[in-house]
């Protein structure tokens, strides 16, 4: 099932968007938004985030054109219409908040009962989980109907669907907001239930996990793996590029909830990813992982 927004809204009738976690997948929302027309107030607890925001915005503003061509805003336009800052209460005046807080959750749990006591009542809250189920974060709300999942790829500046995760609570409202909001970002939405890691990292995280434990196991080199999938299956990258692209301790959380929540032996992680993890190699944001990377800011796949 899929949703469209209608077109009489504009980024204007949003005001301002509120964008919680400055990381990989919440800087790049930022970018994606600021792109295309919205005003943005972007917050994260860590003022280092916060400090090396605007550089990261700067190359994703640069690079997203040259890649998906057609965005309304320039790249300075972009820029200046991004606030950055630690104080949670400049999300009080946003109509929606796209959260994109750590993968744990106890730290999402924290953040819901925050937002409760800022937003104004008539806000929607956008989970960007990579499998936390959003039924159990939006009990945290006094409005729980007003939260729906949106799991934006990353970069989410260069794709063209979300995965929506509707749980029960939701209304038809929540979920036309939402069609509005991705339509204007020229992204079209996948709706889908409420259960642990959704359709995409249900199946995607257990390929990920997969490919590292063929390396782990039979020494086969990660350029190996990867090139198995994009010259023989046709992907645009293969599975480890992918996961150096995630970030691989958003990987590990995301399997170790899945783990959790499902009681599945299959989602348990391979050594090789939690040494990985141990040693502070997370891939692209820390410039090792499976790959070396140059370009720290960079999110875009090379
Ligand atoms: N990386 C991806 O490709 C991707 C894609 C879709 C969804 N997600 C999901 O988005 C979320 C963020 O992932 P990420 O990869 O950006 O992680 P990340 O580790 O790069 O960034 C998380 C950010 O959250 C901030 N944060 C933590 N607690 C906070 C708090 N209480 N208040 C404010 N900020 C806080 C951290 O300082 C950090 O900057 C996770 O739930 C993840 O599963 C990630």
């Amino acid at each position: 099932m899929a949703v469209t927004g209608t077109d009489t809204r504009t980024p204007d009738s949003f005001g301002t968007v509120g964008v919680l976690g400055a990381g990989v997948i919440g800087l790049g929302v930022a970018a994606d938004l600021a792109l295309h027309g919205f005003r943005v107030n972007l917050v994260d607890h860590d003022p280092a985030q916060c400090a090396s925001a605007p550089a990261r915005l700067a190359e994703a503003a640069r690079i997203a054109p040259m890649l998906r061509p057609g965005f309304p805003a320039s790249a300075d336009r972009a820029e200046a219409a991004v606030q950055i800052g630690t104080d949670p209460a400049a999300l009080a005046e946003c109509t929606l908040i796209v959260e994109n807080v750590t993968e744990r959750l106890d730290v999402k749990e924290d953040v819901y009962r925050l937002l409760d006591t800022l937003v104004t009542p008539t806000a929607v809250v956008a989970v960007n989980t990579s499998s936390i189920p959003v039924a159990r974060l939006a009990a945290h709300l006094s409005r729980p109907e007003r939260v729906i999942g949106v799991h934006f790829m990353n970069p989410p500046y260069l794709t063209s669907a979300v995965e929506v995760m509707r749980p029960e609570a939701t209304t038809d409202a929540t979920l036309a907001r939402v069609g509005e909001l991705a339509t204007l970002l020229r992204k079209k939405t996948i709706v889908v239930g409420d259960f642990p890691g959704f359709v995409s990292n249900r199946v995607s995280h257990l390929f990920f996990n997969e490919a590292a434990r063929v390396i782990e196991e039979h020494g086969v080199a990660p350029e190996t793996v990867d090139r198995i999938f994009r010259d023989c299956f046709g992907h645009r990258m293969g599975p480890l590029q992918t996961a150096d692209l995630i970030g691989l301790d958003t990987v590990l959380h995301t399997l170790d909830h899945l783990r959790d929540a499902t009681g599945a032996p299959r989602f348990d992680s391979c050594a090789l990813l939690r040494d990985m993890v141990h040693r502070g190699q997370l891939g692209r944001k820390t410039q090792q992982g499976f790959y070396t990377y140059q370009h720290p800011a960079r999110e875009v796949p090379s």
